[in-house]
Formats: structure tokens, sequence, C-alpha cells
């Protein structure tokens, strides 16, 4: 059994973009790879954020995977080209979102009922052998047996690694991850597998790696944005103290702050609202009070105050 797995940050729309991944890297670290929010076409066209945030002269990061979501090859292919114009050597095909506007045209997790569909979609992999390409999956849309039908097409499918959430399309976030539909999976699956799901604290970490010996690797979505040190802590195996937690958010925190301030041309309330977004999971057992203050402001002094006032308190 390997002693510490590879960390992999999950991808978060509207959480993990550019600033925020360099900010992580720069102040926390401990992750081995990075994956961007997926990048999707909307009415055949790329959205600009999205060509912003894969910018390699964007990303400061040990390595970064692009994420497509397509409910077709031809749709893949054209995100495809882009991330190959922008250098990027892997790709990673998203089979797991939930999201019901999307899921319902065969995208993300709602292409998993369809095996011809899924086929033609990772017929993408055998046509660009210079691409390493991955998937991540959840176990279905409303079955967790529809990964089991896959599994030949999967095997067969030179993928550089599979990571699977495991659960349903259906269930969104809510309910269990189901750990026996997971392990069914594995037994069959030839591919490297990554775990991802629930995992918010270093025992979460050490529990799936004990269940799964064989396992290449882990990735934290939510547990990540709530501790961000939890990967360094993982790697180190050490926890942060409160003062040192406080230092580094402090710093992650003020590139954020600089980087809205700049790009958003000192627009208050388009700040607000983009800083208001890393505390959404951030710290949940700090200071109750100094949270909501900050979910609150509507100024940035009253803001700077609020962080500032919880920063100062013990964080857990
Ligand atoms: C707000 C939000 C946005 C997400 N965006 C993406 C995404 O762009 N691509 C993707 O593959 N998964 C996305 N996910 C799913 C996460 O990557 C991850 O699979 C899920 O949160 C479960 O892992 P966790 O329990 O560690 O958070 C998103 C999840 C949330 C809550």
């Amino acid at each position: 059994m390997q002693e510490t797995l590879p960390i992999h940050f999950a991808p978060l729309q509207g959480y993990t973009e550019a600033i925020y991944r360099n900010a992580h890297a720069t102040c926390f670290g401990g992750v081995d790879t990075y994956y961007t929010p997926f990048v999707r076409l909307e009415k055949g066209n790329f959205r600009k954020k999205d060509i912003r945030d894969i910018e390699p002269d964007n990303n400061h990061l040990p390595h970064l995977v692009p994420q497509l979501i397509a409910s077709s090859p031809e749709k893949a292919e054209t995100i495809l080209a882009l991330f190959i114009e922008k250098g990027y050597k892997d790709a990673d095909i998203n089979l797991g979102c939930p999201f019901p506007l999307l899921a319902k045209r065969h995208n993300g997790s709602g292409i998993l009922p369809y095996p011809s569909e899924v086929k033609a979609l990772l017929s993408i992999v055998a046509k660009y052998p210079q691409i390493s390409f991955s998937v991540k999956m959840r176990l279905g849309w409303e079955n967790p047996n529809e990964c089991m039908q896959l599994i030949d097409l999967l095997n067969n499918t030179p993928l550089r690694q599979i990571t699977i959430h495991p659960r349903i399309g259906k269930q969104q976030y809510k309910g269990d991850v189901d750990l026996k539909s997971f392990a069914n999976f594995q037994s069959l699956c030839n591919h490297p597998l990554i775990y991802n799901g629930d995992i918010k604290r270093i025992e979460d970490i050490q529990s799936i790696h004990n269940q799964y010996p064989t396992l290449k690797g882990i990735m934290i979505g939510r547990g990540l944005l709530a501790n961000p040190a939890l990967a360094l802590e993982y790697r180190e195996g050490r926890k942060l103290s409160s003062d040192e937690m406080a230092e580094k958010i402090r710093e992650m925190h003020t590139m954020l702050f600089q980087y809205y301030e700049q790009q958003l041309n000192g627009g208050e309330v388009q700040v607000l609202n983009k800083l208001k977004a890393f505390w959404e999971y951030l710290l949940p057992e700090a200071d109750k009070k100094s949270l909501k203050a900050i979910h609150k402001s509507n100024r940035i002094d009253k803001y700077r105050l609020a962080v500032n006032n919880l920063l100062n308190k013990a964080l857990f």
C-alpha cells in the first residue's frame, strides 16, 4: 500500500477558478493535480470565462488538467481542440455532473444510462492518442448499476484513470455515498481508480485508503474548500494550529482580494460577491457571528472588518 495517496483537487464550478487554484497552490499546496471546472459549449460557442480560466498564462500550478463536458463526440472534439491549442496534454471527461439542465440533454451523469452514447463520446480517446484522457463519473443517473454496464467499454478505452463519485446523478449531493457499489465497480475496473466524495478530514482519507488499498488517489472538493490545508496536513501528517491557519487564510484572501479589485475595476458589489463565495464553505467551525457578518456585509470596509474579526478568533 502506498504511504500517502496523491491528492486531486476536484473541480468546483464557481469556486475553483484559476485565481483560487493559484492562490491555493501558493498558500497551502499539498495537492498533486488541480482540475478546471468543466468547459462546455453554449449554443456552439465557448464562454469567455472558460477560455480565460484555462489560459496557461493565468495558471501557475504544478499540474492542471482541463475538463470538458459534452453529449456528443463532435462537441467534445471542439472543446478538445481548444485544450490542444492551449498546449494541454491531458483532458478529463465529465460523466458525473448532476445539474438537471445539463443532465437532461445527456451531459455529465445524464449520459450514463445510454451506453451507445457514452461509447460514441469516448471514441475521441482513441482518436487523439497524443492526449492522456481521464474520466470523472458517478455510479449512474438513476441506478448505481449503470456504471457496471459501462465497465467493458471503460476497460477497453485507454484511460489514465477513472475518478468515481459514488452517488447517482438524481441524488445530486444528498444522501450517503454508496460504498458497496463503489467496491463492485472497483472489483471489475482495470484502470487506476480515484475515490471522490465527502472527504472532510485526514481520518476520512485514511479510512477510504484502508478499505480500498489499491486506490491510486483521492479527489477532494468541498472538504478542501472548507479546510484548504487538508491536503497539506495529510501529506505532512500534522494538523495546522489555528494561528497557522489564520495566517495562511489571510495570505490567500489577500491574493484573491487584490485580484478581484483589479479585475473588476473596484466594482464594490461584484468584488464583494466574488469574495463572499470564498467564505461559503470555508471554516465551517469558525465563529458563527463573524461568518454571518461577512455574508451580510454590503460594503468593503464592513467586509474587511468582519474578516479581521473572524481571523483574530480561534478558527476551530
Ligand atoms: C458547486 C459545485 C460545482 C461543481 N462543479 C464541478 C465541475 O465543474 N466538474 C466536475 O467534474 N464536478 C463538479 N462538481 C462535483 C465535485 O467535483 C465533486 O465531485 C463533488 O463535490 C463530490 O466531492 P466532494 O464531496 O469532495 O465535494 C461540483 C460540485 C459542486 C458542489
